[in-house]
């Protein structure tokens, strides 16, 4: 068994186990003594950092100083402030388990590209021998902070995360491994992406190789096409100035979508080893054939442009369509179509994997439109369904599509940065991505940030520009999820 972190519900870390003779696995295994989060003060900080870290504390799990740094000129208290703010934002506040945060927090104001600021970060650091630095930072700031947290003396010993998206493109994610692995080795090197740690992307996992029906048919002999859809109703909320050097392909579907595909398609990992899903999910990277420029289409919502720091002739895209190939065995012929957008019709990621009809229509006519499938619901909520055909009650022999469907209630879910950075302080990799798997991901993307015609503009609130109904080769064309599902929880 694959133990994809269990702390929380009081089962043991299979990584406390601790091979002998093993010197590297040992000190990759040490628990972080302190957290350090450089973009303390940024947007990513106040919406998923600081209430991950508050549930971490509710649950007993964190207990080191947690140091933020950034250059925004504050002291503690306004650090604290924000802290409390960032939480309150979030939900209701257990004031009992804030306090305890709020007395682990320390605060380190300063330039990133000063050598004083790491002095002042080794400092607060006091006595901590295996700090875990997270990088919350744009990637092109990494290679500069990683060396002077070398220089500091801040990097023997520790670990360091690394936010998404690492690199621009293939060649750049090449150089930042490079510039990193100078400082750390791999095996303290954390490459984070938060949807590996949300409920519904490891339910997907779980329920592929959990259950044995789905083996026999999980292939090109039974499934038609895959579907991926990760629908945001929102625009980039006030982050224009980074989205504009990002776009909706570098931003979700290098890295989330990727990653999606990757579980619902590699093989089933062998043996008990937590390496051995990585290299299963590196195989199957490798495998995903890079994308053909004319199977991209992209799109700008219409108003992107009126956003601060986006300019007036914005060839950035909010929304990206692909239609993917994974050259193997397996999956030959198959095709994977993905999109994501802002300012869509809702807000959900939703996988469709459609079978193939029945081979001859007994009854009524079978279209691929009509066939068997399976939903996984990732987001909001997480659902995995089946979609079947019965007969209808009556003197004809004529169906109707019923699902069959499995709910998760989310009854005190984990927050996938709490998952994520509980078990980065555990030095358990498991659900982090490899220098080489992030490398191969750029490979299936690059040529869909190069030599790529203009956006075509589209309406808020719609599905997209109507140019993405040609990524799907079939008739049927996209499948729109709903907003809410059918049935309450
Ligand atoms: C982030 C992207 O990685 O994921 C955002 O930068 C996106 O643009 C977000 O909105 C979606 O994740 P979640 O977990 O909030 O649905």
């Amino acid at each position: 068994t694959i133990v994809l972190s269990r702390r929380c519900v009081g089962e043991p870390n299979t990584l406390d186990h601790v091979p002998a003779n093993c010197e590297e696995l040992v000190l990759s295994q040490a628990k972080s003594d302190a957290f350090v989060f450089f973009g303390a003060t940024g947007d990513l900080a106040f919406k998923k950092i600081f209430p991950a870290l508050l549930a971490m504390v509710e649950c007993g799990e964190l207990d080191i100083p947690v140091i933020g740094v950034a250059r925004a000129g504050w002291d503690i208290e306004q650090f604290r402030e924000r802290a409390s703010e960032s939480v309150a934002a979030h939900g209701k506040v257990n004031k009992q388990a804030f306090a305890k945060l709020s007395k682990l927090l320390r605060y380190v104001d300063g330039d990133y590209k000063e050598v004083d600021t790491f002095t002042r970060l080794r400092q607060s650091l006091g006595d901590a021998k295996h700090p875990l630095h997270y990088l919350a930072i744009p990637p092109s700031l990494f290679g500069t902070v990683v060396k002077d947290l070398d220089k500091a003396d801040c990097a023997t010993g520790a670990r360091v995360i690394l936010e998404k998206p690492f690199g621009r493109d293939l060649a750049s994610a090449r150089a930042l491994n490079r510039e990193v692995l100078k400082v750390f080795d791999e095996t303290s090197i954390f490459r984070i992406d938060h949807y590996l740690g949300k409920e519904g992307v490891q339910n997907l996992l779980y329920f592929r190789f959990a259950n044995a029906f789905l083996e026999p048919i999980w292939n090109r002999n039974f499934i038609d096409n895959v579907q991926i859809t990760m629908a945001e109703k929102f625009g980039v909320q006030g982050r224009g100035a980074f989205y504009e050097g990002v776009g909706a392909i570098r931003d979700v579907v290098q890295n989330h979508l990727l990653q999606v595909i990757a579980l619902l398609s590699m093989e089933a990992p062998d043996g008990g080893d937590p390496e051995a899903l990585r290299t299963e999910k590196l195989r199957l990277f490798r495998s995903i054939r890079p994308v053909d420029p004319e199977h991209v289409v992209r799109g700008q919502v219409r108003g992107y442009r009126d956003e601060v720091g986006v300019a007036k002739r914005s060839q950035v895209e909010t929304f990206a369509a692909l239609r993917l190939h994974i050259d193997n065995w397996r999956w030959q012929g198959v095709p994977f179509y993905i999109r994501a957008g802002k300012s869509l019709a809702a807000t959900t990621t939703e996988v469709l994997v459609t079978l193939k009809p029945p081979p001859v229509s007994v009854f009524d006519r079978i279209g691929v439109k009509q066939a068997n499938y399976f939903r996984f619901r990732l987001s909001p909520d997480v659902v995995i369904s089946t979609g079947a055909r019965v007969k209808k009650a009556g003197e004809e022999m004529e169906g109707e599509a019923v699902e069959l469907m499995a709910r998760h209630c989310p009854i005190a879910e984990m927050l996938p940065y709490q998952r994520l950075l509980g078990d980065a302080m555990h030095g358990d990799k498991s659900l982090f991505t490899s220098g080489d798997s992030i490398e191969a991901a750029w490979r299936v993307v690059d040529p869909a940030l190069k030599d790529v015609g203009k956006v075509h503009l589209y309406s808020a609130a719609s599905w997209g520009p109507k140019e993405a109904h040609d990524v799907v080769e079939h008739g049927d064309g996209w499948h729109n999820p709903q907003q809410q599902e059918s049935q309450p929880c």
